[in-house]
């Protein structure tokens, strides 16, 4: 994908927003301080929305951030006929009652900025016995295949033909409940089977499930629709097909990825921040590794503030994975704190095979990073190593200098961000819209906690 084509999809994601500039200047040196909030989860809300579609009646969705994949989804289910309102502020109404097919030209110009698209497969199998799904979008941090997700629908009955405008489903004999293994827990293709299972006819058994918090938010919300879905232990997940589900009420699960990125940019800054709407529960993790790395924190029943302990910083071992390991959308924030720690940090990412491509603007703004392109053996390490895994070593701690830098990805940009508010000196920013795919309100939230920049929008 050319770089082109990512400044392309930055300024149509900010623009989804509001965002009328892709430019951010900053100057850095300064502690953030304040308290923001956070609401709903990107990776729970967009999925809920989708999960709308298999219903007879309306659901309400609560908390839903104003992100442009929120944007983007909308986009895609207004296309298939389903009426969505705003009828308060982070309050959706989808109504499927008039589900209908799309034109592919519609959805196509929507599918190329976000994954979630795929996740419509089973809903409109069921809906309109047909789905058609353009090339998929997200960011471009390793290959992304869907081949689990595919091997489901197989297994669900349908048939998948590949045409040059995309993947093209049907489902002749209807959907039928089947036995699934994964590979791998991936969580999007464990989201494709809950939302394939629920109206298939039939128990399925879905072997090797990922478990992540979103995932038991969208599992709570498909059973307040009428959906039978029970767990066994070692990530096995059971559904019962019903007849038809009804619509939702519910309150998206906080997004623990902004809560955790906002936390690294508390520390990295050595600033002090509260955020609202943080719950400790479903960040245990990344509070262990913040507390080992210096960091503090103060747990409240409506938010958690973060800020640097008294001890300075500290390198620490980081292996990526999925829940309840530590998640591979923290990783980058929490780097940029960790090159102001004294001493050697390892990260090993195990998630996806190219999400270190954001280290390239931290080493020009000073820091000490080596990435290993084929991962790095250590006798330490929790997980075994999986195949085109990547570490980066980070020697801290390095002065950063302000540069000239573009986001390259959603959760790297983030990180870019809070490495150009650490940094000295001024820092220019191009394609920030990226960010506005999953930070609400990023430039609003900067100014509140006193970061100093120009925005021009
Ligand atoms: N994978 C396959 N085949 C598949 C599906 C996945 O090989 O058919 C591999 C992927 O290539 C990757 C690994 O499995 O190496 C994990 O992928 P997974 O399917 O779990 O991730 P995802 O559903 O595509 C979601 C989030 C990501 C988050 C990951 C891991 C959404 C929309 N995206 O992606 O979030 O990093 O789970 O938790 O929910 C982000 O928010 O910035 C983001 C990238």
């Amino acid at each position: 994908m050319s770089s082109l084509a990512v400044t392309d999809d930055a300024s149509r994601a900010g623009a989804r927003v509001g965002l009328k500039s892709d430019k951010i200047v900053i100057n850095g040196g300064n502690p953030l301080r304040g308290r923001i909030e956070v609401r709903g989860a990107k990776n729970l809300a967009t999925k809920a929305m989708v999960a709308a579609l298999l219903a007879d009646t309306p659901s309400i969705l609560r908390d839903v951030p104003d992100i442009s994949d929120v944007g983007v989804v909308t986009g895609m289910l207004e296309a298939y006929g389903v009426s969505v309102t705003k009828v308060a502020e982070g309050e959706l109404r989808l109504d499927p009652s008039n589900v209908e097919k799309a034109h592919f030209a519609e959805i196509d110009a929507l599918a190329g900025s976000s994954r979630i698209p795929i996740l419509f497969c089973g809903p409109l199998l069921h809906r309109l016995g047909e789905a058609l799904i353009p090339d998929l979008g997200g960011c471009r941090i390793g290959d992304r295949p869907i081949d689990f997700h595919m091997d489901a629908l197989r297994a669900f009955g349908a048939i998948v033909d590949k045409s040059y405008e995309g993947i093209r489903l049907t489902a002749p004999d209807g959907l039928k409940g089947a036995l699934i293994e994964f590979p791998y827990p991936s969580v999007g293709a464990t989201e494709q089977v809950l939302l394939t299972a629920v109206l298939a006819e039939g128990v399925t058994e879905l072997k090797n499930a990922a478990i992540e918090p979103e995932i038991m938010d969208l599992i709570a919300i498909l059973q307040k629709m009428g959906a039978i879905i029970w767990m066994e232990p070692n990530r096995t997940i059971f559904i019962e097909g019903v007849d038809k589900l009804h619509g939702y009420n519910h309150k998206a699960l906080f997004d623990r990825n902004e809560a955790a990125s906002w936390a690294s940019a508390a520390l990295a800054t050595d600033g002090d921040i509260y955020v609202g709407g943080a719950k400790q529960q479903e960040l245990m993790t990344f509070l262990n590794v913040f507390r080992k790395a210096g960091g503090a924190f103060d747990i409240h029943e409506d938010g958690i503030r973060f800020y640097r302990g008294p001890g300075g910083l500290k390198p620490v071992q980081v292996e990526t994975d999925v829940h309840p390991g530590f998640m591979t959308d923290w990783q980058q924030p929490l780097i940029v704190a960790l090159t102001q720690a004294t001493g050697v940090s390892f990260v090993h990412e195990t998630v996806y095979e190219n999400r270190f491509g954001f280290t390239d603007a931290l080493i020009e703004m000073g820091a000490n990073i080596e990435v290993h392109k084929d991962g790095l053996e250590s006798i330490t390490r929790r997980v075994p190593r999986r195949p085109l895994e990547q570490a980066a070593v980070i020697t801290g701690p390095t002065p950063l200098h302000g540069a000239d830098i573009r986001v390259p990805d959603l959760r790297g940009g983030f990180s870019h961000l809070i490495a150009a508010l650490t940094a000295e000196g001024q820092s220019t920013i191009s394609n920030v819209g990226i960010i506005s795919r999953g930070y609400e309100h990023f430039i609003d939230k900067l100014a509140l906690l006193g970061a100093d920049f120009v925005y021009e929008g």
